[in-house]
């Protein structure tokens, strides 16, 4: 595996690696779990040639959320990428994303209002900037990303389409289902913030995601299932619940009821961490 921090030299080797086949990126901010190496063994399963970045963006962190606590491990991280048989590792640093005088931005409206839009402002304006920079600098055929972060995967597709972004290909956004831990929490870098007695109490989220959705499921009404889910977290020892809503999977829009795409949203914190999750209620 190759570990490339310029500009000039991963624009070089990722030309000699398009003549050997289709290349995928796999971005990430780093501190990989299974989460990450599954969508590397993904991106592997349909390319010859797998480029994962790890950057961690602070376009997308807000005041006072966790940009310098957020973890950092660039050695442990390469050795996994290495064990995966990742092709290249592009970390660059701050400077070389951001220059001085640096003053573009990349902004979806629509799927990015609401949920995580709501509570975390301009975080998609980061993230949609520094994807779009990441498509421009490796020209990938194809990219993965983990439907853990839905909203995140509704934004950069508006944004591939909306901007006719040629690598990767409009149908080349891939999105791969969450990976979780055995009790059901999804993997995340943050889970790393949780004392032991926060983590097990973190399993409540995904556990009443999963009856809130039986229920509504069996025809009951989603704003009280949605209010029982918020206090049955407030009970297990989450300290707020920023969101816990139903909406349409593709256009993110509000939903009353379950339908064909409907999936359940929820945000919330404990211990100061905020978790994220969605699964899909069907019709
Ligand atoms: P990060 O949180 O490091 O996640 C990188 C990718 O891994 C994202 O596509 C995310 O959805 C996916 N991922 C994280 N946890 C997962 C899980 N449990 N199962 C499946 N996929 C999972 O998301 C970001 O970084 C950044 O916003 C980024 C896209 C890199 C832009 O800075």
């Amino acid at each position: 595996m190759q570990t490339v921090t310029t500009l000039h030299t991963l624009r070089q080797t990722v030309d000699d690696l398009r003549r050997t086949g289709p290349v995928a990126l796999v971005p990430t901010m780093g501190a990989l779990h299974e989460g990450h190496l599954t969508l590397v063994r993904e991106a592997a399963h349909h390319s010859a040639s797998v480029v994962v970045s790890i950057f961690v963006n602070p376009r997308q962190f807000g005041a006072g959320e966790d940009l310098d606590a957020y973890p950092r491990q660039l050695a442990v991280d390469s050795a996994k990428l290495k064990e995966e048989g990742v092709t290249l590792l592009w970390a660059p640093d701050a400077a070389t994303m951001y220059p001085p005088g640096y003053a573009t931005n990349v902004s979806v409206s629509g799927v990015s209002e609401g949920l995580c839009g709501a509570d975390r402002p301009g975080h998609f304006d980061g993230v949609a900037t520094v994807v779009s920079k990441l498509f421009n600098q490796v020209r990938p055929d194809m990219a993965f990303f983990g439907e853990k972060d839905w909203q995140q995967l509704a934004v950069i597709r508006r944004m591939t389409r909306d901007l006719d972004l040629t690598f990767p290909r409009v149908d080349a956004v891939h999105g791969v289902a969450t990976v979780r831990e055995a009790d059901g929490l999804a993997m995340s870098s943050r889970n790393a913030y949780l004392s032991p007695p926060q983590r097990a109490a973190a399993a409540t989220l995904p556990r009443a995601m999963t009856e809130a959705i039986a229920r509504i499921r069996d025809g009951q009404e989603v704003r009280p299932t949605l209010a029982m889910l918020e206090d049955q977290l407030l009970g297990a020892g989450f300290e707020r619940v920023d969101y816990a809503e139903l909406r349409d999977g593709d256009s993110l829009a509000s939903l009353t009821g379950p339908s064909d795409k409907a999936r359940l949203f929820v945000a919330a914190r404990i211990g100061g961490t905020r978790l994220i999750d969605n699964m899909a209620v069907g019709g």
